[in-house]
């Protein structure tokens, strides 16, 4: 946490209560749907598990995963206890729920973004027929598209899926001149942070991708403001998997759609779990005349 910056909007929440403990209706929905889900990679698990019968595939996730469940010797001998079974089932739902959501909600923001200025959306669709014409996509291709890129940056600056993340302390701490005691949950607000006036100057509310002609850090007043992959240790293991997947449909799209808002869609930012749009992102699709 760097003072003045990440603390200037960060909500402090001192308790901590186990909602889910709770036999409400909706707790025994979640329960059951957890248990479905469990069940569901379980059954995975297990053919992937015979499939393999003692052979490692570690091609994909799973195998490498599956990989880290055998036991391993040290350098002196002694065995190291690999991941359990119960390890690698939340590892398998952290990564779907980790990168489905996101990377679907950033899509989505860039679509509704770019229908409302068709001057970048014309311009991202210049530089894809520029770069890959009518040819398939490539790793090299993707790596080179600026505008694209810009676009998806602004997008996530405005519209960070997830819009906050928090911190729970271990032992005191001091920051910003408070001491606060073990167990103090922070929370950080990546969508203030992205909205604050003093770091990203007047303009700060509107859609303006050539903030990051010059890359992330020059975006800013302040370098390390634009945090929508989270920051430290823990920053998203996915993230470059991520802006190339959406780089990926969103040329596809680009290529053979022309789009615009639909009359029914209403602009609604709102958060449960992510940022999301309210009442959903009707969008009125045309094939491309080329
Ligand atoms: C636009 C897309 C994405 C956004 C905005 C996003 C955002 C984030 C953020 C903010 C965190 C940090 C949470 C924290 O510090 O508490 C995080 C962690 C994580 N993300 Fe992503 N993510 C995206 C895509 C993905 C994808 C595609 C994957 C996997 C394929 C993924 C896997 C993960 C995992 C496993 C973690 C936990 C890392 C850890 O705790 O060490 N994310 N993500």
């Amino acid at each position: 946490c760097r003072p003045g910056v990440l603390c200037l909007s960060t909500r402090i929440l001192t308790t901590q209560v186990h909602f889910r403990s709770f036999p409400t209706k909706n707790n025994r929905r979640m329960r059951q749907i957890n248990n479905e889900i469990e069940s569901i990679l379980r059954g995975l698990i297990g053919k992937r598990m015979q499939a393999m019968q003692g052979e490692s595939t570690n091609d994909d996730l799973l195998g490498l995963l599956l990989e880290s469940n055998k036991t391993d010797m040290n350098e002196n001998g002694q065995s190291i206890p690999g991941m359990s079974i119960e390890e690698v089932i939340e590892e398998c739902k952290l990564f779907y729920f980790a990168g489905m959501e996101t990377t679907s909600i950033l899509l989505t923001w860039t679509m509704v973004v770019l229908s409302m200025h068709p001057e970048w959306q014309d311009r991202a669709r210049e530089e894809v027929l520029g770069l890959f014409g009518k040819h398939k996509l490539d790793y090299e291709g993707l790596n080179r598209l600026k505008t694209v890129t810009m676009i998806l940056y602004e997008v996530l600056r405005l519209y960070p899926p997830a819009s906050a993340f928090t911190r729970q302390t271990y032992k005191e701490i001091e920051i910003g001149g408070v001491t606060y005691p073990p167990g103090v949950i922070f929370e950080m607000s990546v969508l203030h942070i992205h909205h604050d006036k003093d770091i990203w100057g007047d303009d700060v509310h509107q859609f303006r991708p050539d903030r990051f002609a010059e890359g992330i850090s020059k975006a800013s007043k302040e370098p390390g403001a634009f945090f929508p992959f989270g920051w430290g240790p823990r920053i998203c293991i996915g993230q470059n998997f991520a802006l190339l997947e959406a780089k990926m449909a969103l040329c596809m799209i680009l290529r053979r759609f022309e789009f615009e808002l639909a009359p029914s869609y209403t602009h609604a930012p709102h958060t449960v779990m992510m940022l999301r749009p309210m009442h959903g992102a009707q969008i009125k699709l045309q094939a491309t005349s080329s």
